[in-house]
């Protein structure tokens, strides 16, 4: 199957993993509607997707807003509807992570984590199992941290795990057999990771990984376009790319 003539939305377009997934989809001729959170990154974004168009011959649009809110949610579907046609894949990669013992998370930073980590993600599978075509496939990102019998990370799994069940549900809900998937890299080699993290953890989870690296966003690539592709009986799964970090039983 090709990505010719289909059309993505991709959130969190503006950079790593985001921004490699639409270039790549790109170079195999999908549209696209390319999310950024941040308005002081919608000029960038704006120029993206010229070059998507001009490089490509492809539609391409930009779209910023805050996905942990209802209304901006609607909007980025409406519009991918209205300049791409129809939509055929959504990529959501709207993510924060927080590593931290639970005795000292403030409920702040635990509202924080639940609405941009689980309210975004059903927010955006709402919409997607609303207003994608028939045979759509949706995937999301979540962390092989779900796996992982480990401190620190409570919130974070706490929050993206609710994901993998909205999926499972909507893969059984869904009436258009658009496929619902999560896909969980390994610690993977972006600013993402090195926030939250000290220089001897980053050596220890590279020890873990059987090549003795980072997950790259590279890896995790051709893995989201096999699941929007030829991977589509594949619904309701977590797929753990980790390259042995950790993996379900
Ligand atoms: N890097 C890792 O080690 C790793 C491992 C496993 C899984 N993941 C998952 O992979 C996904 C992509 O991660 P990445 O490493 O490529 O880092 P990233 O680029 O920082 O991805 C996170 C994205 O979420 C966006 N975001 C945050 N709050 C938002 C909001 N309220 N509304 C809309 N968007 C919002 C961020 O935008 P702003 O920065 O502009 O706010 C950013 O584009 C994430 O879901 C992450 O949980 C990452």
């Amino acid at each position: 199957m090709s990505l010719k003539g289909k059309s993505a939305i991709i959130t969190g377009a503006n950079k790593n993993l985001g921004q490699k997934t639409a270039l790549a989809f790109a170079e195999e001729g999908c549209d696209l509607l390319v999310h950024c959170h941040n308005p002081k990154f919608k000029k960038d974004l704006d120029s993206f997707a010229e070059e998507l168009k001009k490089d490509y011959g492809i539609k391409a649009v930009s779209f910023q807003g805050d996905l942990t809110q209802e209304a901006p949610n609607k909007e980025m579907f409406e519009l991918a509807s209205s300049k791409l046609g129809k939509i055929d894949i959504a990529i959501n990669n709207v993510g924060m992570v927080l590593r931290k013992p639970l005795a000292e998370v403030s409920l702040d930073e635990y509202n924080a984590m639940f609405d941009i980590n689980t309210k975004a993600a059903f927010l955006f599978l709402r919409e997607a199992a609303n207003k994608l075509a028939e045979n759509g496939s949706v995937i999301m990102l979540t962390t092989s941290l779900l796996a992982a019998y480990t401190d620190g990370y409570s919130i974070y799994q706490a929050a993206k795990s609710g994901v993998e069940f909205m999926c499972k549900a909507l893969s059984k809900e869904t009436k258009k057999q658009i496929s619902f998937n999560c896909i969980s890299p390994g610690p993977m080699d972006t600013p993402f990771l090195y926030g939250q993290e000290t220089k001897e953890r980053v050596e220890f989870f590279k020890t873990q990984a059987s090549a003795g690296r980072l997950t790259k966003v590279e890896d995790i690539i051709p893995i989201i376009k096999f699941l929007a592709k030829d991977g589509h009986w594949i619904t309701g799964q977590n797929i753990f790319c980790s390259n042995g970090f950790t993996a379900p039983k």
